[in-house]
C-alpha cells in the first residue's frame, strides 16, 4: 500500500493526455507535489505542480530530472509513443525508436529513481501498460508494450527488497491525442486515473482498468488467435 496523501510524485509526460489526468487525481487525493514532465514544459499557476523538461531517450535528461526530484515517493512511467506502420513496412529505425521511448525510457527512469525511492522509504513505481501487453495487431507499439510488461515484472522482483510497490496499469483505448484518429469506444482518462490511484492505495501489483483488458488477459491461456485486436 502506498500513501497518496502527502506524497511527492513524478509523472513522465504529465502535462497532457493520461499523465495530466493522473496528476489531477493524485492531487485530488492529497498528493503534496507532482513533478510533471514534458519535452517542452509549460509553467502553470498551481504551486503543487512542478514542470520539468524530460526526454526519456536521453540519459543526461533523465539524470537531470533525478538530480532535481530527489524527494519523490511515487514514480509514474507514463510517457509513450505510437508508430502505426505495419511491421513488414516499418523502418527498423522507427521500431527501435518506439522501443527506446516505450521500453528503455521507463527503464532509464526506474534505474535513476530506484535509489531515490529507497531513500524515501520505498514508495511506488507505476508503469503504464496497455491491453497490448498481451494483444496482437499494433505492430511495434504492441511489441514494445509486451516488452515493457516483462520489464515491469522483473523490476517488481528487483525492487521488493527496498519495499517499492510496483504497479502495472493496463487499459484498452482512452480518449487522448495518441489515438484521436481511431473511431473506437474510448474510456475517459479520469477513469484510468481513478483505477491507478485505487491500485496504489490498495497495494495492488496489477490494475486492469477496463473490460477489454480483463477479457484479453483471461484469454491468454487460450488459442493465440483469441489475442488479435482488430479495428473495424
Ligand atoms: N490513449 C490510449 O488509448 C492508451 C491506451 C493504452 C496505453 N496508453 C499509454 O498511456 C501512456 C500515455 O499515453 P496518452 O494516451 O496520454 O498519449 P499522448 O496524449 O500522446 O501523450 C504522450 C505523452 O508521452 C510523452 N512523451 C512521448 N515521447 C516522449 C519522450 N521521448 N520523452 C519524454 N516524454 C515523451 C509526451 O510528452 P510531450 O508533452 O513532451 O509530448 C506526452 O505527455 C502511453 O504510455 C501510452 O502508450 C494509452
Amino acid at each position: 500500500m502506498t500513501d497518496i496523501e502527502g506524497a511527492t510524485v513524478l509523472v513522465t509526460g504529465g502535462q497532457r493526455g493520461l499523465g495530466k489526468a493522473f496528476t489531477e487525481e493524485l492531487l485530488r487525493r492529497g498528493a503534496a507535489k507532482v513533478y510533471v514532465t514534458a519535452r517542452r514544459p509549460v509553467a502553470g499557476d498551481d504551486p503543487r505542480i512542478v514542470p520539468l523538461a524530460l526526454e526519456v531517450t536521453d540519459p543526461d535528461s533523465v539524470a537531470a530530472v533525478a538530480a532535481r526530484a530527489t524527494d519523490v515517493t511515487i514514480v509514474i512511467n507514463n510517457a509513450g509513443v505510437v508508430y502505426p506502420a505495419p511491421l513488414l513496412q516499418s523502418e527498423i529505425a522507427d521500431v527501435a525508436a518506439t522501443f527506446d521511448t516505450n521500453v528503455f525510457g521507463p527503464l532509464r527512469i526506474a534505474q535513476a529513481f530506484a535509489p531515490i525511492l529507497a531513500a524515501n522509504g520505498g514508495g511506488a513505481l507505476v508503469d503504464i501498460h496497455s491491453v497490448l501487453s498481451w494483444g496482437a495487431g499494433f505492430a511495434a507499439y504492441g511489441a514494445s508494450k509486451a516488452a515493457f510488461w516483462s520489464l515491469t515484472n522483473s523490476l517488481r522482483m528487483e525492487l521488493a527488497a527496498q519495499h517499492t510497490q510496483v504497479v502495472g496499469v493496463h487499459l484498452g483505448f482512452a480518449d487522448t491525442e495518441m489515438i484521436e484518429r481511431l473511431t473506437v469506444d474510448k474510456i475517459r482518462p479520469e477513469v484510468v486515473a481513478q483505477a491507478l490511484a485505487d491500485g496504489l492505495e490498495k497495494g495492488e501489483t496489477e490494475v486492469l482498468v477496463d473490460e477489454v483488458t480483463r477479457g484479453l488477459k483471461a484469454a491468454l491461456s487460450g488459442p493465440v488467435e483469441g489475442l488479435e485486436i482488430k479495428l473495424g
